[in-house]
C-alpha cells in the first residue's frame, strides 16, 4: 500500500464537518478506491468547544487556520471557510506557494482569483480542485475539464442557486411574495441570515463565471459580469409574474448562461422565461441543473443537489480521491498561461422572445401608445393581454414580444415607463427556449 495521503481541514462548519464524516464513514471504501489511506492530521476553526457532531479527538488542532499551509507532513489542504478574501484566501494563496494540493468549495475566491492561483498552483507543481464549489454535488468540473473535453463548447448554462430555485418553486406553488418565503426559506435553512448573495445572483455568477472559463479556456473574470450590469437577482420577480408565465406555459428560473457567439463570449444571470416542458422547467426546489451544449457531444443536462452537507461534501471528498491517486489536470481545464482574456458580446446586440408586464390606467388610447412605441423599436408583439377591466384604474398589461434585439426593448421599456398612464416599473425577462 502507498503512504498515507495526509490533510489538514480549515473550516468545520457545514461543509467542512460533513468532510470529515464521509472520511470517517467510508475509510475503507475511499482507501480502495484513491490506493491509499486518507489520513486527517489537523483541524482548524474559530472556536474549538462548538460541538460539530464529529469525533475530532483523533486530529491535531490548529487555533489560526493559515497555519495549516506549512504544517509538516501534509500533502493537501481542504480550505472549506468561504470569501474571496481574509483568512481563506490567505490559507489557499500560502499552502499554494508551500507546494501543498488545495481542495476547495470556495466559489467566490475562484471566480474573484482563479486566474492567479491557478497560475500559482502551476508554478508549484500542486493543484487547485473546486468541484464542490459549483452545482455541490453534481460533478460538473469533472464533466467539463474530463467529460466534454473532446469538444468546442457552444453554450453552457444552468439553474446554479438552489435558494432561489426553491424561493420560485414555492411562490409558484403557494401563489405567496418574495418575501413571506424568503423568511421560510430562511426558518428551513436554506437560505442564510445574510441571503443578499443568493437572492441578488451573485452567488450564481461565480458559479457560472468557473463554468465559463473552462467551456471557453478563457481567465475567469468575474468583474466583466458585475460591472456591466449583467447579474440580475429574483428579488423583482413577484408572485403575478410567475402566475402569468405560469398561464402561457413557462416557468420563471434563475439562468446563468454563457453563450459563444461569433467568437465572443455572451454572459448573465438573469430570471428568466423557459417552457414548463423543457428540461430546465422541470428542475425544482433546491436542485441544481447544468446544461452543456457541444458541438460533437450535442445537449447534456446534469441535475443534482446544488448544496448542502452530503452533496457539497460529497465533492470535496471526491477531489480529496483524486489527487491521493495523483490526478492532475489544469485548474480551468489547460494551462493557465494559455487561457485567453474573453471577449463578450454587446448585450444590446443580443436578441431574444421577451416577456413584459407592467401597469397602466385603464383608458382609451393607452394600449395604441404603448403598441406605437414598441412599433417604433422595432418590436413585434406575439400576444398582448390586459389583464381584468377598471375603468379610470391601474390594471396589469402583459405583452410576450417575438424575436428583438435587447438594445431596442431597453429602450422601449424606458419609454413606456415614461408614459403618464403608466403606474409602476415594468418587468422584462428573456424567454430562453432551452
Ligand atoms: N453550505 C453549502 O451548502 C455549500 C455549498 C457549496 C459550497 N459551499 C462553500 O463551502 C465553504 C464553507 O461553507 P459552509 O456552509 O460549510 O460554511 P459554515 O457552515 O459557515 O462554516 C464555515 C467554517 O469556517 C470556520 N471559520 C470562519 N472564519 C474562520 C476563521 N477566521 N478562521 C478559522 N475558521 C473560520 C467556521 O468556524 P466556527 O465553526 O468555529 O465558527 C466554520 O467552521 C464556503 O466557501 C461556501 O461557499 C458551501
Amino acid at each position: 500500500m502507498n503512504k498515507p495521503f495526509k490533510i489538514g481541514i480549515a473550516g468545520l462548519g457545514t461543509v467542512g464537518a460533513g468532510v470529515v464524516k464521509i472520511l470517517t464513514k467510508h475509510a475503507d471504501v475511499i482507501s480502495s478506491r484513491a490506493g491509499r489511506d486518507i489520513e486527517i492530521i489537523a483541524v482548524s476553526a474559530r472556536n474549538k468547544d462548538v460541538d460539530r457532531g464529529v469525533d475530532l479527538s483523533g486530529f491535531y488542532w490548529v487555533d489560526d487556520a493559515r497555519d495549516l499551509a506549512n504544517y509538516d507532513g501534509l500533502d493537501a489542504v481542504i480550505e472549506l471557510i468561504g470569501g474571496d478574501s481574509g483568512i481563506a484566501a490567505e490559507l489557499v494563496s500560502s499552502a499554494l506557494d508551500n507546494s501543498r494540493h488545495v481542495v476547495t468549495a470556495n466559489k467566490a475566491l475562484v471566480a474573484h482569483h482563479g486566474y492567479a492561483l491557478a497560475k500559482k498552483a502551476e508554478d508549484n507543481g500542486v493543484s487547485l480542485a473546486y468541484e464542490a464549489a459549483v452545482a455541490g454535488g453534481i460533478p460538473i468540473i469533472k464533466s467539463m475539464r474530463e467529460g466534454f473535453a473532446a469538444n468546442e463548447i457552444n453554450a453552457v448554462y444552468g439553474i446554479l442557486n438552489g435558494t432561489c430555485n426553491y424561493i420560485l418553486t414555492v411562490m409558484r406553488e403557494s401563489g405567496r411574495g418574495f418575501d413571506e418565503v424568503l423568511k421560510d426559506a430562511q426558518d428551513l435553512g436554506y437560505a442564510e441570515a445574510d441571503p443578499a448573495f443568493d437572492i441578488e445572483g451573485v452567488d450564481a455568477a461565480h458559479k457560472l463565471c468557473i463554468l465559463t472559463s473552462i467551456a471557453f479556456g478563457v481567465k475567469p473574470d468575474f468583474d466583466a459580469l458585475q460591472n456591466d450590469g449583467k447579474i440580475q437577482g429574483i428579488t423583482k420577480v413577484n408572485a403575478s409574474d410567475i402566475a402569468y408565465a405560469t398561464e402561457f406555459g413557462y416557468r420563471i428560473k434563475l439562468l446563468g448562461i454563457a453563450r459563444s457567439i461569433d467568437g465572443k463570449i455572451m454572459q448573465m444571470v438573469e430570471p428568466c422565461l423557459v417552457p414548463v416542458s423543457s428540461p430546465m422547467g422541470g428542475v425544482e426546489d433546491v436542485y441544481n441543473a447544468v446544461y452543456v451544449d457541444g458541438d460533437f457531444v450535442e445537449t447534456s443536462l446534469l441535475t443534482g443537489k446544488g448544496a448542502g452537507e452530503g452533496p457539497t461534501a460529497s465533492s470535496v471528498v471526491a477531489d480529496i480521491i483524486d489527487l491521493a491517486r495523483g490526478f492532475d489536470i489544469p485548474t480551468f481545464g489547460i494551462e493557465a498561461d494559455k487561457l485567453k482574456d474573453a471577449s463578450w458580446v454587446n448585450m444590446g446586440e443580443t436578441s431574444s422572445r421577451y416577456y413584459l408586464r407592467f401597469s397602466v390606467i385603464d383608458k382609451a388610447g393607452v394600449i395604441a401608445d404603448i403598441s406605437s412605441i414598441l412599433k417604433g423599436q422595432n418590436i413585434s408583439i406575439e400576444s398582448l393581454s390586459q389583464r381584468g377591466h377598471d375603468e379610470g384604474r391601474s390594471v396589469p398589461i402583459v405583452i410576450i414580444s417575438h424575436e428583438s434585439k435587447h438594445a431596442e426593448m431597453i429602450k422601449a421599456v424606458s419609454l413606456i415607463k415614461e408614459l403618464e398612464s403608466c403606474t409602476d416599473n415594468p418587468c422584462l425577462m428573456r424567454i430562453e427556449e432551452l
